[in-house]
C-alpha cells in the first residue's frame, strides 16, 4: 500500500529509502561509526543531576559511551521548566518537517548509532529511520489541520527496540497537539534519543517544550507517572510496566488523565493446508527471526494444519539454516544480538527449560549477547505463559475441524496485537478476521513492519489502549477533550 501524498504534507510521500548497495551511502555510515562519537546526555532547561552509567554495544560487549541517569530532583525541575509550545499549528508542522529533513540528512550517524547501541542490522536501521521520519511528517500534517487545545505536559516513555521511531512518534504527536513533552528513553538506548532530540531542537522545537531525561524507569518513569502536574502519558513497552504506570497515575494524577499505552503481544499465525508453503515459510521466518524477534509484532506461536505440517516444518528448518547470525554491522547478517545480557540470560533460561521441545536451533557467535534462533514444539498457545522477546518460534499443529477452537485459544490469552493468516480460501479470511481479537491482521504476508499512514498500528486487550499509532485517530487523545455544548 502506498499512502496518498497529502498524508505527509507538501506533496511528500513516505520517507525515501536508502540504497545500501551505494558506496557513497555506505562510506557515510562507516565514517560515522568510526569518527562520530555521540555523547548521550540529558537535554534539560537547567543542568541535570544523577549518576553516570556505561552504554554497551550488545554485539561486541564493548563500552561505547556513558550517560547520566538523572535523579528524581531533575524530573521535578524539568516539570517546573516545561512550557507548552504555543506557536501556531502551521509553524509547529514546519518545524517537525524540518526535523524530518535533518533526520534524513544525518542518516550516517543515525544508522551507525542504531547498529552500535541497539544492535540493529543496517536494513532494520533503514526501516527505523524511515518510520521515524514518517511519524514526524504524518503527525505534522494531521496536527496542522486539527483544532483543539493542548492538555499540558506529557510524559513520553519509550522502549529500546524502536528507539528512534517510537521515541520520535510519541514526541511528534504530543508536540503537534501543542503540549510540552518530557521524554524518557529506554535505559539501553540514550545515544540515539540524544541525536533525535538535538535534531528536533535544531529544527526549532523550544527547549522548554521538549526535554530529554535519560534514566531508570523505576526513578524517572515513576516520578513522571506520579507527579500531579503531568497532564498525559504516552507509553510503549511491556504490559507489566504499563500496568505499573497506570497504578501510579491512578494514585497521584487527576482522574481522567490519559494513558496511551502500546504494549506486548503473544502473536499467532495460522497456516492452513491451502496455503502456499514457500510463501508461508518465507513470512514465518521473517516474522519470527527478523530483528532477532525483538518486535512487539513478531510471530510467537505458529499453527500449521496437520496434513502439511511435517513438510512446512522441514522447510522452516531449511530456511533457518540459511540465516546468518552475527554482528549486525555486516550486510550479510540476518539476525543480530538481543539487547543486553539480562535479556540473553532470561531467553537462554527459557530455552533451556524447554530443551525437550526443541525442533531446530542454530549456532551463534560466542562473543556478544546472541540467542540462537530456535523453533520449539508446543501443543498450542496455552503452553506460552509470557511474551519471550527474542528469536524463539513456537509451533503447534491443528486439525481442520479445530480451527474455531484455535482462534478461541488465541483470543483467550487476552493479548491482541498482530495476527497472521496464510490461506487461499477467501471465506476463511473473512471468517477468521471477524473472530480474532487483534489490532493488526496480516493475510498471506509477514506480520511485522506496519507502515505509518497506510497501516496504523496498535492492539487491544493486554496489548494496548489504542488509538493506533500512525493512524487518523491518534492525535485526538493528545488534545483536551472538547467541552460539551451547554444545555439550554
Ligand atoms: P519495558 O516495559 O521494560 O520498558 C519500556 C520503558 O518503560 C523504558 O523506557 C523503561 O525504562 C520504562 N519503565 C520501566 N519501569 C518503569 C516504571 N516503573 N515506570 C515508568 N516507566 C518504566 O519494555 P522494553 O523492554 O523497553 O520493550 C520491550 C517491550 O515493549 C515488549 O513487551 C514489546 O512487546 C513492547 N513493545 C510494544 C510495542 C507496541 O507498539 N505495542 C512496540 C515496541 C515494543
Ligand atoms: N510497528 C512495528 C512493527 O509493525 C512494531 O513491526
Amino acid at each position: 500500500l502506498v499512502a496518498p501524498a497529502d498524508l505527509f504534507g507538501a506533496g511528500r510521500r513516505n520517507s525515501v529509502g536508502f540504497d545500501l548497495s551505494d558506496e557513497g551511502t555506505l562510506a557515510r555510515i562507516e565514517a560515522a561509526r568510526t569518527s562520530a562519537h555521540v555523547v548521550a546526555e540529558a537535554l534539560t532547561v537547567r543542568p541535570a543531576t544523577g549518576e553516570m552509567q556505561p552504554i554497551t554495544n550488545p554485539a561486541t560487549g564493548e563500552k561505547i559511551g556513558e550517560v547520566i541517569h538523572v535523579d528524581a530532583a531533575t524530573v521535578t525541575r524539568a516539570i517546573e521548566d516545561a512550557h507548552v509550545w504555543d506557536a501556531p499549528p502551521a509553524e509547529r508542522a514546519a518545524v517537525l518537517r524540518r526535523a524530518a529533513d535533518l533526520y534524513e540528512e544525518n542518516f550516517g550517524a543515525i544508522f551507525a548509532t542504531l547498529a552500535r547501541e541497539a544492535g540493529k542490522s543496517l536494513p532494520d536501521a533503514v526501516g527505523e529511520l524511515r518510520e521515524a521520519v514518517d511519524f514526524l511528517r504524518y503527525y505534522a500534517t494531521e496536527g496542522e489541520f486539527a483544532s483543539g487545545a493542548p492538555r499540558g505536559i506529557f510524559g513520553a516513555i519509550s522502549p529500546w527496540n524502536f528507539p528512534l521511531a517510537i521515541f520520535s512518534g510519541q514526541i511528534a504527536a504530543a508536540l503537534m497537539a501543542g503540549n510540552a513533552v518530557i521524554a524518557k528513553p529506554a535505559e539501553p538506548t540514550p545515544m540515539i534519543a540524544t541525536i533525535g532530540v538535538r535534531l528536533l531542537h535544531e529544527a526549532g522545537v523550544p527547549k522548554s517544550a521538549l526535554q530529554l531525561l535519560p534514566g531508570r524507569g523505576s526513578v524517572v518513569g515513576t516520578a513522571l507517572a506520579s507527579d500531579a502536574r503531568i497532564a498525559g502519558m504516552v507509553f510503549t513497552g511491556s504490559t507489566a510496566t504499563a500496568q505499573t504506570i497506570a497504578r501510579n497515575m491512578a494514585t497521584n494524577l487527576a482522574p481522567g488523565t490519559p494513558l496511551i499505552a502500546e504494549t506486548g503481544g503473544l502473536n499467532a499465525m495460522i497456516v492452513d493446508s491451502t496455503a502456499l508453503p514457500e510463501q508461508a515459510v518465507r513470512d514465518i521466518v521473517a516474522s519470527s527471526f527478523r530483528s532477532a524477534g525483538q518486535r512487539c509484532s513478531a510471530l510467537r506461536c505458529l499453527y500449521v494444519q496437520e496434513d502439511i505440517a511435517p513438510h512446512v516444518i522441514e522447510m522452516i528448518k531449511g530456511a533457518m539454516n540459511e540465516l546468518v547470525v552475527g554482528d549486525p554491522w555486516f550486510l550479510t547478517t540476518d539476525v543480530g544480538p538481543v539487547i543486553d545480557t539480562r535479556a540473553q540470560t532470561g531467553i537462554a533460561d527459557y530455552i533451556a527449560q524447554n530443551r525437550s521441545r526443541i525442533l531446530h536451533q542454530l549456532a551463534v557467535p560466542a562473543q556478544g549477547t546472541f540467542i540462537p534462533p530456535t523453533m520449539l514444539k508446543v501443543n498450542g498457545i496455552e503452553d506460552l505463559d509470557r511474551e519471550i522477546f527474542g528469536p524463539v518460534l513456537h509451533v503447534a499443529t491443528f486439525r481442520g475441524e479445530d480451527l474455531g477452537r484455535v482462534v478461541e485459544a488465541i483470543n483467550a490469552k487476552g493479548f491482541g496485537l498482530t495476527f497472521g493468516l496464510h490461506t487461499r480460501i477467501d471465506a476463511r479470511v473473512q471468517e477468521v478476521s471477524e473472530a480474532i481479537h487483534v489490532g493488526n491482521i496480516y493475510v498471506n504476508r509477514n506480520q511485522i513492519g506496519a507502515v505509518v499512514g497506510s497501516q496504523p498500528f496498535g492492539g487491544e486487550g493486554l496489548s494496548g489502549t489504542g488509538p493506533k499509532a500512525g493512524g487518523p485517530n491518534y492525535l485526538t487523545r493528545f488534545f483536551k477533550p472538547a467541552a460539551a455544548p451547554a444545555a439550554n
